[in-house]
């Protein structure tokens, strides 16, 4: 999968994908994620990249010229999935990430500032949030969908860390896990995972599970009907 991304700050991209799991998607080929400045792509001799609102209000808006041509230039003549990060996205979730997952290439556009001229959304196919609060910029949810579209490529999560039995995989929050020791300060892991009988210890899971998702995200409990 192939993933260009569009930011005013592409030096904020390098450590998170050189390093960890999609460090090492990348040196296998399974993604390439480039970032490509809107600041190369201004017409103007001061590189401006931002302007004041029509109609007044606090803050800058970033232009429309830079972002359009950005996006030529690095579309091409082929038809790619286009994404604009902003607050008053859809929110991203994991049945999205799956689908996104699917797609040979997608193009993020990282919003500034006060926001994006509303013309912008021309050459958009969709605007995602990650969720109800307001970054300073897009950069961080670009990560952050990437990262979570990445782990429903094929061949970028090895099975030891399996996408499929995890926090929202199945509609509730994960279950507890733990490692060894058995006892560490005076905690002893649940007997029941020491003893493991399979069948005791999914019921143990599921229940954990539904105990977890009741006390941090009941709302999710309604809505998978559990
Ligand atoms: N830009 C600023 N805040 C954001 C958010 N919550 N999601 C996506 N893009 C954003």
């Amino acid at each position: 999968m192939q993933i260009d991304i569009l930011t005013l700050f592409p030096e904020m991209f390098s450590g998170v994908f050189g390093a960890s799991i999609l460090g090492r998607a990348q040196a296998s080929g399974l993604l390439t994620v480039r970032t490509h400045n809107i600041r190369d792509y201004t017409d103007n001799k001061h590189r401006k990249t931002d302007d004041y609102p029509f109609g007044g209000g606090a803050g800058m808006v970033m232009m429309a010229q830079p972002i359009f041509d950005c996006m030529e230039a690095v579309q091409g003549q082929n038809r790619v999935h286009r994404i604009l990060l902003t607050p008053r996205g859809k929110l991203l979730s994991t049945k999205r990430a799956k689908e996104l997952a699917e797609l040979d290439r997608i193009i993020l556009v990282c919003g500034h500032y006060e926001g994006v001229d509303e013309r912008v959304n021309a050459i958009i196919d969709e605007e995602l949030s990650i969720g109800d609060y307001v970054l300073t910029g897009g950069e961080l949810p670009a990560m952050v969908l990437v990262d979570c579209v990445a782990r429903f490529v094929p061949g970028v999560l090895g099975s030891e860390d399996s996408a499929a039995d995890e926090s929202h995989s199945d509609g509730l929050l994960e279950y507890p896990q733990y490692t060894r020791p058995a006892v560490f300060r005076g905690m002893e892991v649940p007997e029941v995972l020491q003893n493991g009988h399979h069948a005791k210890i999914q019921k143990w899971r599921h229940e954990q599970a539904l105990l977890k998702t009741k006390q941090n995200r009941p709302v999710l409990l309604g809505r998978f009907g559990k």
